[in-house]
């Protein structure tokens, strides 16, 4: 189950960066462009969401390797050594 959800929150995360980097230097060299231009509201509210949507995925792919390293601690049994004297 994590395997298929960590599959697809790196292939829904991939897809959203593709208009995401289109959109950033459009809105980049609309804001500096000195003509007083922006997108169209509409837009900016679309750059927001694919924002935050590639922030939230992005924040679960950076916490997969400690996941799962949790996960491999909690499968190894604890070795017991027994010690007599
Ligand atoms: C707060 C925002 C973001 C965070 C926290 C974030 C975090 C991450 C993390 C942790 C990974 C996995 C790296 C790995 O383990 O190999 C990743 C992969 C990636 N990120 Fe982001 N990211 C963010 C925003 C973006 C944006 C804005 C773009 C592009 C517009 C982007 C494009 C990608 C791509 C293309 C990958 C590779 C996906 C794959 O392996 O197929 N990310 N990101």
């Amino acid at each position: 189950m994590t395997k298929f959800f960590n599959k697809w929150t790196r292939i829904i995360h991939r897809w959203f960066a593709l208009p995401t980097l289109i959109l950033i230097p459009l809105a980049v060299f609309a804001k500096f462009s000195g003509t007083g231009e922006h997108l169209p509201p509409q837009v900016e509210q679309i750059q927001s969401l694919l924002m935050l949507l590639l922030a939230i995925s992005g924040g679960y792919l950076y916490l997969v390797p400690y996941i799962a390293k949790k996960k491999r601690a909690k499968r190894k049994k604890p070795k017991v050594t027994a010690t007599q004297g």
